[in-house]
């Protein structure tokens, strides 16, 4: 059983790990552990009653002061009762107070999952060990109810969460804050690993020791953002790729979003993970809810690389719907960096003819074929072709690429809306805006206000209406700037902290009505590269554009950084041209391509300037990559070595018998020398032959000794070697 509850503990465990609490006096509940796996099932020891401490808070019924409640590990915290660090639920009532007092009332245990209503979440893809524990808490003064619901996926080492906020009384509340994971911890000896970036640098991994006070991260930007990924790691000081405890923990989300932790007067950290509260507050009428997002995490003691893989199996087997679950995905060229908006029907049917002869699957139409969008200053919010690119519309274009034997993708930024536009003259007012103030212009466009439903139509028929008009299999849909004067006048003024949420639940939905009407639709999700890069995304499809820098070297830590919360298989990665557009830098076609692989593969480039020896290499490249298809997006990742010097990663199979492996050198110098990499994929006791060179090496050698790259002069070289057992 992967819940056990006795004596007023519960104890929830998968096979690696125990998440456990229990019922204090007065009903409060206590968290007790999170890591390795325990037996023991009551573990109050860890949180005696009495604290013999000056300035602390009990309960008001708790006269003889034993629950110190300003110190204690709470499982859910309320506000404004004694508890001073930050909190995970803040209600202001109709009397305007602010306070939550929150007692255990009662639980369930359900087998399966339970799904947080309308919100992108786990699934029960194929599961076969999972139980959901729901826990019902109450506001001790009001019919304010808390469910919080514990869904435990024993075999993959993950447990979701997420809770209902419920108003069973007859006057408003609003939740101004609520958080969709707390965990509160014991020492502060851990270092927070979280993944920072910017446009074209996201998810770069920044590690640091806690440090008192309250740490952490936000998202302001209406979408989880390039800034901040809404993951992050919590790890022992002397944690490594392959020893160490190490916590993951995820919110699938893709909107405004913190991250806190705390560690408070006595060393003693808190974690929340939820919405971002800033400008949020939801109204709730009697008998209302508000759910949260949900958030997932996991705990390895074998350190970064096993709570990595747990968490890109839990992805990929339980985020991706079934549709995707193992699905070898088209491989691709997309015109943006061959073409920019300089294109028209016979260029992308030229780009496809020779695509299809080197092995690419699929042409994705980039930005610029509809309405009058010569630049990106128009046409947002006008799908309808562009004469002058496509004088036939998108059905010959797509006949076109048909016909040389590849797929039809399209781009379309759904969201969005330009001044000079039809759609803009005829509907000013759907701009998100506050009256009365100006509109901040990003990209030379606005944000519609998805918050009013017929914006929201317009939009799903809008989508409708182009995957209608011609055999289109695959949609990139963009998002190029973030959300600013977030209100709408669809909502009262008491609803106005909700605009932000309602927008990103806008979005859900109408992903969730462009896949349920076309199935087999696959989605690249994209936000100027990375800046919506989250689990909340991948719920509706399995790949998004991982970042608009499409330079190996840059890329090494763009992938390095995401890989760490990511699936491999759901970064989308191309060999562009040199020098390469975003860094100036050149790199070699081998270097690009060998970083690209480890992902979802494919081309940004004009393949028809190039020289016959490169498309040759082309060829080449996407033959490898279908040949190597199923280890690199549905095996084991490994990361062995990242420095100043040389960066090295790799894939094994579920059954160890092969391995693809990379290496990339950074600089040469002079003094060439080696480099010798533990691949810690191996099995000891299989002999492994080298594909290329044939010859053999045993897995503890290769795993206890390396195997060997020569560090050379030059340029930066890159290098992969396949073993498959003897
Ligand atoms: C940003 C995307 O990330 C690019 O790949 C490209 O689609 C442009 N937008 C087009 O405007």
């Amino acid at each position: 059983m992967a819940i056990i509850v006795k004596d007023g503990c519960f104890k929830l465990d998968t096979k690696n790990t125990t998440y456990a609490f229990h019922i204090t006096k007065f009903g409060f509940l206590m968290h007790t552990h999170y890591g390795a796996k325990v037996s023991d099932v009551n573990l109050d020891y860890v949180f005696p009653l009495v604290r013999n401490r000056s300035y602390i808070n009990s309960p008001a019924e708790d006269t003889g002061m034993v629950l110190n409640l300003t110190d204690a590990p709470q499982e859910y915290s309320g506000f404004g009762v004694g508890d001073f660090r930050t909190t995970a639920l803040r209600i202001r009532h109709n009397d305007g107070s602010r306070a939550a007092d929150l007692r255990y009332c009662d639980y369930e245990i359900i087998d399966g999952v339970v799904q947080p209503e309308k919100l992108p979440c786990a699934t029960l893809n194929d599961a076969q060990n999972v139980q959901t524990l729901k826990i019902t808490l109450k506001d001790s003064a009001t019919d304010v109810y808390v469910n919080m619901y514990y869904t435990v996926y024993e075999d993959t080492d993950v447990i979701t969460r997420f809770n209902e906020i419920i108003n069973k009384g007859n006057t408003p509340v609003y939740v101004e804050k609520a958080a969709s994971l707390q965990l509160d911890l014991f020492n502060r000896d851990y270092d927070l690993v979280q993944f920072e970036g910017r446009w074209a640098q996201e998810r770069h991994m920044k590690r640091a020791p806690l440090a008192s006070g309250t740490q952490g991260f936000v998202s302001r930007r209406g979408t989880s953002s390039h800034n901040h990924s809404p993951f992050f790691c919590l790890c022992e000081h002397s944690a490594t790729e392959t020893a160490g405890g190490v916590y993951g923990f995820h919110l699938v989300y893709s909107g405004n979003h913190r991250t806190e932790v705390e560690v408070a007067q006595f060393d003693n950290p808190r974690v929340l993970m939820g919405i971002n509260d800033e400008g949020f507050c939801w109204k709730l009428d009697g008998a209302e809810k508000f759910t949260t997002p949900q958030a997932f995490m996991t705990y390895s003691a074998d350190g970064f690389g096993a709570m990595s893989r747990n968490l890109h199996k839990f992805i990929r087997e339980q985020i991706f719907r079934p549709k995707w679950k193992g699905v070898r995905r088209p491989l691709l060229i997309n015109n943006w960096e061959a073409t920019y908006f300089d294109f028209d029907q016979q260029k992308l049917i030229d780009l496809a003819t020779t695509a299809g002869k080197l092995g690419i699957e699929l042409l994705v139409m980039d930005d610029g074929w509809f309405g009058h969008r010569e630049d990106d200053k128009t046409s947002l919010g006008d799908w309808v072709p562009y004469k002058k690119r496509l004088p036939a519309g998108l059905k010959p274009l797509a006949e076109g690429i048909n016909n040389a034997g590849l797929k039809f993708g399209i781009w379309m930024e759904p969201e969005m809306i330009s001044e000079d536009s039809d759609l803009y003259k005829a509907h000013p007012d759907w701009v998100l805006e506050i009256p009365g103030r100006g509109r901040s212009i990003g990209r030379n466009q606005y944000v519609l206000n998805l918050v009013n439903d017929e914006v929201k139509e317009y939009v799903v028929g809008a989508i409708f209406g182009v995957l209608e008009s011609a055999n289109i299999e695959y949609l990139k849909w963009d998002m190029n700037r973030h959300l600013t004067e977030v209100y709408s006048a669809t909502l009262s003024a008491d609803s106005q902290g909700e605009a932000y949420h309602r927008y990103v639940l806008a979005v859900y939905e109408i992903l969730d009505r462009v896949i349920t009407k076309f199935p087999n639709l696959l989605i690249e999700h994209c936000s100027g590269g990375g800046g919506r890069f989250d689990t909340g995304m991948l719920y509706y499809s399995p790949q998004i554009w991982t970042s608009d820098d499409t330079d190996a070297i840059e890329r090494l830590d763009i992938q390095h950084g995401t890989s760490f919360g990511f699936p491999i298989t759901s970064m989308g990665s191309h060999v562009s041209a040199v020098p390469n557009h975003q860094s100036g830098r050149v790199t070699s076609m081998s270097m690009r391509a060998n970083v690209a692989y480890s992902g979802t593969f494919g081309y940004e480039l004009d393949i028809n300037k190039l020289t016959d020896e490169e498309r040759e290499m082309i060829k080449a490249q996407t033959a490898f990559y279908k040949e190597n298809y199923d280890i690199i997006n549905n095996g084991d990742y490994f990361r062995f070595a990242k420095n100043d010097h040389f960066v090295s990663w790799g894939f094994a199979t579920p059954d160890r018998k092969e391995m693809l492996i990379f290496f990339v050198q950074l600089e040469g110098g002079p003094n060439g020398s080696d480099a010798f990499v533990k691949l810690n994929c191996a099995d000891n006791a299989v002999c492994y032959k080298d594909i290329e060179s044939g010859k053999t090496y045993y897995g503890d050698t290769l795993k206890n000794i390396g195997l060997c790259f020569p560090l050379t002069q030059g340029e930066r070289k890159a290098y992969c070697k396949h073993f498959k057992a003897e």
